[in-house]
Formats: C-alpha cells, structure tokens, sequence
C-alpha cells in the first residue's frame, strides 16, 4: 500500500472514532470495519484473485477503500452501495483523494433495489455490511450474483452475533455453501459457494 493511501485510512479511522463517540444518532455514524478488518478483506481479494467485488454498505468508504486498493493490485474493481446521500457524498471525496475513483462505481439507495438488477453469477467477492435485519431477504439475491467459488464476507458475526444467529444459519445450511467464521475485528462470516 502506498503512504499516502496508508496515511488517509488512519485519518478516516481516527475521524470514524471520533464522529461515532460523539453521534447519539446510529443513522449518522460511520460504523466502519476495524483496521485489522481492512487488512484481512485486502488479504482476501488478493488471495482468491478476485476481481469483480460487490460492497453492501458503503458509508464514507472506509472499506471500499481497503477493497479497491487490494483490486487494483490484480486488475479488479469494486461496485458499492449505500442509502445516505451524506455518506455517499463523502465517499465520493475520499475516493478521489485515495486516486481510487477509477475503480470505484457507486450507487446511491437501497441494497435489495440493486440486488435485484444484478447479473447472475456477476461478482468473485461479496463484502456485506449494512442493514442486518434485511440479510434474509437479499440472500436469495446474494446466492445468484456470486460466481460458482466466489465469496460472502459478512461484518459483525460475533459484534452482532444474536442478531445475525438465523442469516448464518440459513447460509450454514445451504448445501451451495462452506461457511467459516474469523475473529478477526467484529467477527467476519465467510461462505464460498460451490
Ligand atoms: C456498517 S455501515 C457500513 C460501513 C462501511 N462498510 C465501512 O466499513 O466503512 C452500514 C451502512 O449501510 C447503509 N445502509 C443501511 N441500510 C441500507 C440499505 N437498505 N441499502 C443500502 N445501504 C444501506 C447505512 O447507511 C450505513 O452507511
């Protein structure tokens, strides 16, 4: 990673910290992946030379930065999704500050609309962090847009664990699927589909 990269995440770390102690509204915060949660997505993209990632929850793209640093280094590129204008718009800044825009495509509003108008087995890579509550609902969805041997990476299995308990059982489950979960920052839920 190149300094300058390296020297915007720690600032947006340190911003996401510090706006999130101070933010009494969940709608407002950041909620940014760990840093040691960059690095492992990173590590993930790289090793399963993924290419064609599907970000759920973009926020101010904390986490799309780490994913699309690791995609440009094999030629990929990362498509994200998130429902605040405020955040979208501020993600769209640090994409360009991070040089990162060209590998980046955005898409402002609800992650199930998108889902629905994605191509089958369209992405290597799919980072999903949002609105936990609806992962039911898009799993269908989630399955059809992973290529045969792409990957879902889930954020707060073990932060959240009682509120994802049915998503990852269900994923369990399914005879399309290998799961594993990492402790790695708020706990990451792999499954690599068949
Ligand atoms: C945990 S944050 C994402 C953090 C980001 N991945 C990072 O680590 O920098 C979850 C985001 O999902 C967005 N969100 C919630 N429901 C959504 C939906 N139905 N469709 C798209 N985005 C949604 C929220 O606005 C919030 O910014």
């Amino acid at each position: 990673m190149n300094p300058s990269l390296k020297t915007l995440l720690d600032e947006l770390a340190a911003f996401g910290d510090a706006h999130d102690g101070d933010s009494a509204n969940r709608a407002t915060r950041m909620l940014n992946i760990t840093p040691d949660t960059g690095a492992f997505l990173a590590l993930l993209v790289k090793a399963t030379q993924a290419r064609r990632i599907l970000e759920i929850g973009t926020s101010n793209g904390y986490s799309t930065l780490w994913l699309a640093d690791a995609a440009a280094a094999i030629g990929g590129a990362v498509t994200t999704v998130e429902l605040s204008p405020e955040k979208i718009a501020l993600a769209r800044t640090n994409f360009a500050r991070a040089g990162l825009a060209g590998r980046i495509t955005q898409h402002e509003g609800d992650a199930g609309a998108l889902l629905a108008t994605l191509d089958d087995a369209g992405f290597d890579l799919v980072f999903l962090d949002s609105q936990r509550s609806a992962y039911p609902g898009w799993w269908p969805h989630l399955k059809r847009v992973l290529r045969a041997g792409g990957l879902l990476v889930v954020d707060n299995a073990t932060s959240h664990a009682h509120e994802m308990a049915d998503f990852m059982a269900a994923v369990a489950a399914d005879g399309g699927f290998s799961t594993s979960l990492v402790p790695v920052g708020k706990g990451e839920f792999l499954a690599v589909k068949a």
